[in-house]
């Protein structure tokens, strides 16, 4: 059975003591273990003090990038061996903004994935096309492209470390979300396509999550499609009270 998750992308924010208000906050009110699994994913410098406040609660540690190398002459970057010996157990890849800002092609991603498997961090890949690829109907060519050139030169047997984050970029912190129905034809549309290429068990086990503008007030219905198996939360991970209500919307 694939798993429900809840991820809280916290983006440029939080500083550490923002971090520790917020990580208070969760950790009174996630005392009964939700339906979901439960991630968070501080910048780089609070990573390590995020993972040993959670150690005694199920919340886990995601990264928000890392760079495809080991290590070396890389200034200012991050590898994922790094981040594994400070317990992170997840890194976000291919996000939006990784790749409209910082320029991440699919054949970077492709060795960041390697990366990331290969220092046993599971991979959150992110995908989803702009508003313009929207309305020309391009969505699902889009989405297969990023799919398959950033992901799937995989073997079978990381399907198992890999979850992937379906987020349209018209409707991230717009406050325009996806409607349902549009995340479960994305949704659907993804698996398909992993079952055409990889097989129907492996496409049935893997964890497709909506991200968008995820609110409490939309997160339920969202979440109740049938290929949605959770959300990547930006804005609204920010407030615990929100990023809670819809981590219990299950
Ligand atoms: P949002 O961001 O929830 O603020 O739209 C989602 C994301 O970027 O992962």
């Amino acid at each position: 059975m694939r798993k429900n998750i809840v991820a809280g992308n916290w983006k440029m924010n939080n500083d550490l003591s923002e971090t520790e208000d917020l990580l208070a906050q969760l950790k009174q009110h996630l005392e009964e273990t939700p339906d979901a699994k439960v991630i968070v994913a501080p910048s780089f410098t609070n990573l390590y003090h995020v993972f040993q406040s959670l150690a005694d609660t199920p919340i886990e540690v995601a990264a928000q990038n890392m760079h495809q190398s080991e290590n070396g002459a890389f200034t200012g970057e991050v590898s994922g061996k790094m981040l594994s010996s400070v317990g992170v157990k997840h890194v976000i890849l291919g996000h939006s903004e990784r790749r409209a800002i910082f320029n991440e092609t699919d054949a970077l991603l492709a060795e960041k994935v390697d990366a990331a498997l290969k220092n046993d961090l599971q991979v959150i890949f992110c995908c989803g096309e702009e508003l313009e690829e929207r309305k020309n109907d391009n969505h699902f060519e889009v989405v297969k492209k990023q799919l398959s050139e950033g992901l799937f030169h995989i073997s079978k047997e990381n399907w198992k470390d890999v979850v992937i984050a379906y987020e349209p970029v018209w409707a991230i912190g717009t406050g325009e979300t996806a409607s349902p129905e549009q995340a479960q034809e994305m949704h659907a549309f993804i698996r398909k396509t992993i079952s055409e290429k990889f097989g129907s068990e492996i496409a049935a086990e893997i964890s497709i999550l909506y991200g968008g503008s995820v609110k409490p007030a939309n997160a339920k219905e969202i979440f109740a499609k049938e290929d949605v198996d959770g959300g990547l939360i930006g804005g609204a991970s920010l407030k615990a009270e929100d990023f809670l209500a819809i981590v219990h919307s299950f």
